[in-house]
């Protein structure tokens, strides 16, 4: 686990998984609103190479961002009620498709995460401090 002080050393932490992440990896993340998924997921995908400006997945409810060694499908499940919603985004495709998955808000639906997946949590300590650490939850 890590502390980080700032927006630049999360988006760094995702960089660095970015960076060893190969076609067919799902990274799972967690944490509370704040706590600084997105700017994780921002480095993540500079890491893979892409240049492609990053923003939560919304009223698309997924973002893919090429350019980079593979696609990197970016999804955020806080806005999907259902576990049937995130069935009809066609995930399992994704998953099991030609790129990287990053999903923010992960546990809100854990059965649908492969067993491979690689969880990792974030979780906002102070104002500026955030720890980032891998996990075994499923
Ligand atoms: N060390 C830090 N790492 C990341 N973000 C930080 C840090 N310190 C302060 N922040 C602030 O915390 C916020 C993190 O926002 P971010 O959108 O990444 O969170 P999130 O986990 O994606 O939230 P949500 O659940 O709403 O999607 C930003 O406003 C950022 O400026
Ligand atoms: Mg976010």
């Amino acid at each position: 686990m890590i502390t980080s002080h700032s927006v630049e050393e999360t988006a760094a932490a995702g960089s660095e998984y970015g960076r060893r992440a190969q076609i067919g990896d799902v990274f799972a993340l967690t944490g509370d609103l704040g706590a600084g998924k997105t700017q994780f997921v921002k480095g993540f995908v500079a890491g893979v190479g892409s240049e492609a400006g990053v923003t939560s997945p919304t009223f698309t409810l997924i973002h893919e961002y090429p350019g980079g060694r593979c696609p990197v499908y970016h999804f955020d499940f806080y806005r999907l009620d259902s576990l049937g919603a995130v069935v009809r985004l066609g995930f399992d495709d994704y998953v099991q498709g030609d790129g990287i998955c990053i999903i923010e808000w992960a546990d809100r639906f854990p059965e649908l995460l492969p067993e491979s997946a690689t969880w990792i949590a974030l979780s906002a300590t102070d104002e500026t401090a955030r720890t980032i650490g891998q996990t075994s939850r499923r």
